[in-house]
């Protein structure tokens, strides 16, 4: 069976609640029905009701959460729970995105913790890996990449790894303007899916979505997802202007 393709935008920190609702419908009303694209929207938490109600009934889209607390419930002030997340209407859920790991401090235990909650409640997780300019410079980002997948994905079981999608974001290409080259990606995809087969065998690797995410753009999405281990794109900046998130969308 062919792999999913996926285009997720993440809104990260940015639009009100008209202009977010503006924006859905337009990339919602601009898409062509059976483009075969899974498309998802990662607004901020406020905004995930909303944008499930305007969302309702079409094929392919679905909304998730940029973040979700390690922890189930309890005296969390200003935190948000999967549980909180999934009855809002939400499908998915970001877990390790390098904003995250780098501003919030969020060790391999919390992100563990963070998949056992989102597959609980029945939220898809979208795992995040990508290593720092430093590693990508020093040679060592393979090592770098693949110590983020074993500390979090080895012991997930083979029913929870057909639901999880990885995400590629080498931090040196996050809104920076600067894109992996399409062999960079290819390269490191298929070194991700190579550690995903020897652990969880060829046939879940094979099945596992895996998405390119850093400064990818009208410009570069269709030789990034022509790459045959890219099965589409986790995007930030264009993800925020419908044209530019609709001519993603239309890259495969
Ligand atoms: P960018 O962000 O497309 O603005 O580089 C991608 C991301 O952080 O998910």
């Amino acid at each position: 069976m062919p792999r999913k393709k996926i285009v997720a935008g993440n809104w990260k920190m940015n639009k009100s609640l008209p202009e977010a609702e503006a924006l859905v419908k337009a990339i919602v009303s601009g898409s062509e029905e059976g483009d075969g694209v899974t498309k998802i929207f990662f607004p901020p938490f406020v905004f995930i009701e909303r944008t499930a109600a305007l969302i309702a009934g079409k094929n392919n889209f679905f909304v998730g959460a940029q973040n979700c607390h390690h922890l189930e419930s309890g005296a969390y002030t200003g935190e948000v729970s999967a549980l909180a997340i999934a009855s809002c209407g939400a499908q998915y859920v970001l877990v390790g995105h390098s904003e995250r790991r780098i501003y919030f401090e969020e060790t391999s235990e919390e992100l563990r913790q963070k998949l056992e909650l989102a597959f609980k409640h029945k939220l898809s997780p979208v795992y995040c890996v990508g290593e720092k300019l430093n590693e990508r410079k020093s040679n060592t980002y393979f090592h770098a990449v693949k110590k983020q997948i074993e500390e979090v994905v080895f012991h997930l079981s083979e029913t929870q790894m057909k639901s999880l999608v990885l995400a590629y974001e080498p931090v040196w290409a996050i809104g920076t303007g600067e894109t992996a080259t399409p062999d960079q990606a290819q390269e490191m995809h298929a070194f991700i899916r190579l550690a995903v087969a020897e652990k969880f065998g060829h046939a879940v690797a094979n099945s596992t979505p895996i998405l390119y995410g850093g400064s990818c753009n009208p410009g570069n999405a269709k030789e990034l997802f022509a790459c045959p281990d890219v099965d589409g794109g986790l995007i930030g900046g264009a993800s925020l202007k419908p044209e530019e998130f609709l001519s993603i969308i239309n890259s495969f």
